[in-house]
């Protein structure tokens, strides 16, 4: 096949096995030979750095789900759920959701946040010390953002195991083509956590906590323009804020010390010029970012690179593409802990830029660096489990070798 047959041929809901191990090929080819690619009729595909830069940007999108979800949920739990947080929603409810949550996510509440991050860091590596064959993922990297998310919801320690499998299960029902078992799996693990929060919120109610760090607190106390959020409302982006900073913190983590471990001098740099993990963190995000889709609707006509988009299109932005675009990024497909600029755009960008951005480098700069601090010599012990969605870019397994 050649590159441009690779590019005019590709389908996302059915991609290849070798796009979801290595989808940057089929990403070059795709911007070199059909950067506004065709998926299904109304439906395309963006993949240069330009053009998804500028429809984040662009005034003429909505991200509202209804119409999308309504036929691949039907009248369901996910459906309520999805259709209800405020990543997918237009103002007023996105304004609203937005507004209560960024003043709980601010850089007074991420500087409060980092001693108990050090804390929870430090005690996961003292206990895979203790581990015969430790899993960089499940006994690390997994463990850190559900505390984190934990915390800022002040879910008392004793209840949180369940909360990474709903979560797991939530966000797996967004895959371009879930199967049944999928959905049953999505819509049970919805209902579970509504019913679990409804019970959080009524301990609340009466003992609230601080709104300065507690999230539910101001999410069920702030008002904004004299509104206050419904109950639905309230459960379901408290859901959608657990889901949002779980697997994608998760993946950052575990894809950023893969990478460095492939390539090793990159590692042994960062180990020895620790003032380089800001823009590693960065770079980490840019290389294999947790996120690799986005997606909008067009609400007015507009044309993009050389093809008309008709009002009521579906856009979807490949993030990970645009990440590796060379007229963006000198050498894209080599990792530099030192890259500046780095205009990656692994958070989105514009209206719905990611809320937890700050939470998420804060929880990866104290992870990597503990790790670089204690185990210099880490290093793969075992074959790699990659976890084969292609929404979600991340390994389920990683077995590594402390020393
Ligand atoms: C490496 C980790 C993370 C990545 C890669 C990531 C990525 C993203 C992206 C790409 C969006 C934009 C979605 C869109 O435009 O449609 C987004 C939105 C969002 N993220 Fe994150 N995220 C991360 C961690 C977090 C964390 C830790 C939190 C919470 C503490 C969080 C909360 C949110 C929220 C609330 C939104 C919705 C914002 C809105 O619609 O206005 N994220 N995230």
């Amino acid at each position: 096949m050649t590159t441009r047959e690779l590019a005019q041929g590709f389908r996302l809901a059915a991609a290849p096995e070798a796009f979801i191990d290595d989808p940057y090929p089929t990403y070059a080819a795709l911007r070199a030979f059909d950067p506004v690619h065709a998926l299904a009729p109304g439906s395309w595909l963006l993949t240069r750095h330009k053009d998804v830069l500028a429809l984040y940007r662009d005034g003429r999108t909505s991200s509202d789900k209804r119409r999308e979800f309504a036929p691949k949920f039907g009248a369901s739990p996910l459906f309520e759920h999805h259709t209800t947080s405020l990543v997918f929603n237009d103002a007023p409810l996105h304004t609203r959701v937005r507004r209560l949550l960024m003043g709980a996510l601010d850089q007074h509440a991420i500087a409060r946040m980092q001693a108990g991050v050090e804390a929870l860091v430090d005690g996961l590596l003292d206990r895979m010390e203790d581990l015969a064959a430790p899993d960089l993922i499940e006994d690390f990297a997994a463990r850190i953002p559900v505390d984190v998310i934990g915390n800022l919801l002040d879910v008392p320690h004793a209840d949180r195991a369940p909360l990474r499998g709903w979560s797991l299960a939530i966000l797996s029902a967004l895959e371009p083509a879930p199967g049944a078992d999928v959905l049953a799996r999505g819509n049970q693990a919805v209902t579970d956590f509504v019913a679990f929060l409804k019970d959080l919120v009524e301990v609340r109610r009466r003992h609230p906590g601080d709104p300065r760090t507690d999230v539910l607190t101001r999410l069920m106390q702030g008002e904004v323009g004299g509104e206050r959020l419904s109950e639905p409302e309230l459960l379901h982006n408290c859901i959608f804020l657990l889901n949002a900073g779980h697997e994608t913190t998760t993946n950052l983590i575990g894809n950023g010390v893969h990478a460095l471990l492939g390539q090793r001098a990159q590692w042994d740099r960062l180990a020895a010029e620790p003032e380089l993990m800001a823009t590693a963190v960065e770079e980490l995000l840019r290389f294999e970012s947790p996120l690799q889709l986005n997606n909008r609707i067009s609400t007015e006509a507009m044309r993009i690179g050389d093809v008309d988009i008709p009002p009521g299109s579906f856009l979807t932005l490949a993030i990970g593409s645009a990440n590796h675009d060379p007229e963006v990024f000198h050498e894209p497909q080599q990792l530099d802990v030192a890259r500046k600029p780095n205009h990656h755009l692994a958070f989105g960008q514009g209206m719905h830029a990611c809320a937890g951005m700050n939470v998420a480098r804060l929880e990866a700069r104290v992870a990597f660096g503990r790790l670089l601090t204690r185990f210099p010599d880490l290093h793969l012990d075992g074959t790699p489990q990659r976890d084969r969605r292609i929404r979600f870019r991340g390994w389920r397994s990683l077995p590594v070798g402390l020393r």
